[in-house]
């Protein structure tokens, strides 16, 4: 496996040339736009990795999907979905636009920014710090390690550049899809985006989806089978957001990027995938990420449909 992780890894390098590293968030513009990193995590609990896969990058868009488990698991699904749509946009992940034009005005799915500031906004709590320590212990039980935490830089730069976020949720608390105080709600949206992972805690993650939420090395129960089913399947539909249809077809992978260059890809029954590759596409997926998930699925036969 190592071998073809390798060979995968390097014949897809050239493609870091392609892509830039996200700039619209400051703090983002430090990484290393060559860095390329890739891991494996099966079903029986084999760890495969190459390249740089213990660089910590933040986690960003990919934190949608564990905020998305959280909010079905800590509400009623009917009230999560009279929030948030089921429907892939086909705009970019930061458009605003059919926040308007929608009959509903509902965001359409909880992958894109507006739909995710939802469920940010539906995590239980009594304290916005209580908020934030169960998210922060999900996540941590989710990837199997307890160092996860917030970097701070990286949040500070989403907080001073995060208007576009903070007028779509102004509208969406207008509009009656957030309750309570918008800024709290941003707040604890832009610490789960900032935090710092790297490549094999997605592939743990990954893992965990995959095996439809039983941990494979303990058994534990982290996300019930529904959730889990119904994460993969915004996974297919939404999480490479304008570019999902194009990678269902092309890789046949749930996958979940995120603008600090990480990949998440899940495959039922099977594998967690971790990618790591910082240089973006105009859409905001990892350039090399989209292409190694692309051979991976050709050379191990992942392809789910
Ligand atoms: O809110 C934002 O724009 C970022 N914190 C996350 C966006 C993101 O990762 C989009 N992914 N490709």
């Amino acid at each position: 496996m190592e071998r073809i992780l390798k060979e995968v890894l390097d014949t897809n390098r050239k493609y870091v040339n392609y892509g830039q590293v996200a700039s619209y968030i400051p703090e983002l513009k430090n990484a290393h736009r060559d860095d390329l990193g890739i891991c494996i995590i099966d079903k029986d609990n084999n760890v495969y990795k190459v390249g740089d896969c213990e660089t910590k990058f933040t986690i960003q868009s990919i934190s949608k999907t564990i905020v998305l488990a959280m909010a079905l698991m800590d509400n009623d699904w009917i009230d999560v979905f009279s929030k948030v749509g089921m429907e892939p946009s086909g705009d970019p992940f930061n458009s605003i636009m059919k926040l308007e034009t929608n009959d509903t005005k509902k965001p359409c799915n909880p992958m894109i920014n507006a739909g995710a500031i939802v469920t940010t906004s539906l995590i239980k709590g009594a304290t916005p710090q209580e908020k934030e320590e169960r998210m922060l212990k999900f996540f941590r039980r989710l990837a199997k390690n307890d160092n996860i935490g917030i970097n701070y830089d990286v949040y500070e730069s989403e907080k001073v550049s995060g208007d576009r976020n903070r007028a779509m949720a102004y509208l969406l608390k207008n509009d009656g899809f957030i309750d309570g105080d918008v800024e709290e709600v941003l707040d604890l949206y832009f610490k789960q985006c900032s935090l710092e992972i790297d490549a094999v805690d997605l592939a743990r993650i990954g893992m965990n989806l995959a095996s439809y939420g039983i941990d494979v090395e303990n058994g534990e129960r982290l996300i019930s089978e529904r959730v889990s089913r119904m994460v993969k399947t915004f996974m297919v539909t939404c999480g490479m957001y304008d570019a999902s249809g194009e990678f269902a077809i092309k890789v046949g992978i749930p996958a979940k990027s995120g603008v600090g260059g990480g990949i998440m890809a899940s495959v039922p029954n099977s594998m967690g995938i971790g990618v790591y590759g910082p240089s973006l596409d105009k859409k905001g997926n990892s350039v090399a990420g989209v292409k190694i998930l692309e051979d991976l699925s050709k050379k191990l036969n992942l392809n789910i449909f």
